[in-house]
């Protein structure tokens, strides 16, 4: 998609296969950029009960002589008083959804009124990465591909030249992030035979290439063994699949200054193993990659804003399958860190790749470090599929995530990380078990892995009610891309 400013007072004027309009329910008043003969049209359409501008109503308006645009799409905007950041983004999601339906191969917005707060910037950014994502389809394994959507251009009109620069960012960003967003997809969709430890490690390696400044490096697990991670490998000891720890490290901003760790966890397929999963959608245990994804998406859309940031992404890749070799619920591993852990439970894998992968982050001397990962299905009890878990060991991190999650639409919620919850991981044979009993799921995981993040601020986002939708739109969302973006360049600036 090609993305454009256009500086225009005159819509009369404005090229386009298609001009899209909001309007909202109580709109008395048309832009004047309108030819006035339209503004009289779109007035009778509300007279006569065809355009009421409720929420995300859509009505198409062909061959209007006063304008040059081939069509008009008008999208409901609610009242005036209630615009605000999700009535926004449910206009741009709505006018995406009948474009790409449409022939239309060119549109250009006029926006409905600027969000309370928000800069144009914000506006811009919005707009690209709604429409950017909303042209994702999975392709790789269909012998018959979906049609490719006719839109390739969106102009963004706008009657001065004021904040250009800003606008004009802020469309790059939104692209950069909506990329970032179909590519974590598209690494959630893709079958567990295919998207492996070793397809996950290749992709990141194609990241680096032909870039000065990303390095990717891939720890085998003669590697992992010789730094002790016996944590990480007790999950791939049941799988034909090797092990890889993948870290891809970016250094776009000053060289004294310390990256931000992002570490995501990458279980291409998580069976359970051993204390096996039940049958019923287990399909879905492909998705427990998606923190690896998010991590993989984030760092592409760094490299291709060439964001003046310092991050380093880690992702812990394994499988998780019981097998004559898998590793049994009573046995003790050692981790990096020297703590000794009881293997209670073979499903409660991700935390025993993760608390690895943590250790090893401390080598990278970390400003903060951010896991993300599909951790606890309590998680999805706790919260739903509409916020990202939040714990922390550092509130000020913690806030910052909270709001980038705000600014971006892609939102999280803290949960409590207290010290009373530790004795939940007690084990009588080992320094912790790594189950803390059915209470407080979420919480108990994220306590064992602060036992590994005591060295540097961190924080953990549980995205497992979040990271890929069920049913007939099962699909992955792409989740938490946006949030993570949106943190790592505030923090930029
Ligand atoms: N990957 C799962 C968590 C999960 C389950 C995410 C369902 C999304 C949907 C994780 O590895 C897991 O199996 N966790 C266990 C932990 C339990 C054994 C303490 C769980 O949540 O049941
Ligand atoms: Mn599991
Ligand atoms: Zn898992």
């Amino acid at each position: 998609m090609n993305f454009k400013l256009s500086i225009a007072n005159d819509y009369a004027r404005v090229k386009t296969d298609c001009l899209v309009l909001g309007c909202f329910s109580d709109q008395k008043r048309w832009p004047g950029s309108l030819p006035t003969t339209t503004r009289k049209q779109l007035t009778a359409l509300q007279g006569s009960g065809d355009l009421s501008g409720k929420p995300e109503e859509t009505r198409w308006l062909y061959q209007i002589s006063s304008v040059s645009a081939g069509r008009i799409l008008l999208i409901g905007c609610g009242p005036r008083a209630d615009w605000d950041e999700k009535g926004y983004r449910a206009f741009l999601g709505a006018a995406a959804r009948q474009l790409l339906r449409s022939p239309v191969k060119t549109a250009a917005f006029a926006l409905p009124g600027k969000v309370h707060g928000r800069a144009g910037g914000w506006h811009a950014s919005q707009l690209a990465s709604t429409l950017t994502t909303s042209t994702y389809r999975y392709h790789r394994t269909l012998s018959k591909p979906a049609a490719k959507p006719s839109l390739h251009r969106v102009n963004l009109l706008q009657d001065s030249s004021r904040g250009q620069a800003q606008l004009k960012a802020g469309l790059q960003r939104g692209q950069a992030i909506g990329n970032g967003i179909n590519t974590a997809r598209e690494l959630g969709d893709l079958p567990g035979n295919i998207c492996t430890p070793a397809y996950l490690a290749q992709r990141a390696r194609k990241l680096a290439k032909g870039q000065a400044s990303v390095t990717t490096r891939v720890l085998e697990e003669k590697q992992m063994e010789a730094l002790g991670m016996g944590a990480l490998l007790s999950v791939s000891r049941g799988s034909e699949q090797a092990a890889k720890l993948i870290t891809i490290d970016y250094r776009g901003g000053d060289k004294s200054t310390s990256p931000v760790a992002l570490v995501g966890k990458g279980i291409t397929f998580d069976s359970g193993g051993i204390s096996l999963k039940p049958g019923a959608r287990m399909d879905e245990m492909k998705y427990d990659m998606c923190g690896a994804a998010s991590v993989i998406g984030t760092m592409q859309a760094l490299i291709e804003l060439q964001a003046p940031v310092n991050v380093v992404a880690i992702i812990p890749a394994s499988e998780n399958l019981p097998s004559g070799s898998a590793t049994k619920p009573g046995d003790i591993v050692t981790s990096m860190a020297g703590l000794t852990i009881e293997v209670l439970n073979t499903d409660a894998e991700g935390r025993l790749v993760l608390c690895d992968a943590l250790s090893y982050a401390g080598k990278f001397k970390p400003s903060a470090v951010i896991d993300i990962a599909t951790l606890t299905g309590a998680c999805i009890v706790a919260l739903g599929h509409h916020n990202a878990g939040l714990l922390s060991n550092h509130q000020a991190l913690a806030d910052q995530l909270l709001t980038a999650g705000r600014d971006s639409g892609d939102t999280a919620w803290q949960l409590p990380l207290e010290k009373a919850y530790q004795k939940q991981l007690h084990s009588n044979f080992a320094d912790l078990a790594n189950i803390g009993g059915p209470a407080a799921g979420t919480i108990t995981a994220a306590c064992f892995l602060s036992r590994f993040a005591e060295k540097y601020h961190w924080a953990h986002l549980d995205i497992a009610g979040v990271a890929w939708t069920q049913g007939a739109k099962k699909g992955a969302t792409g989740r938490p891309v946006a949030l993570l973006l949106e943190y790592l360049l505030q923090a930029a600036n």
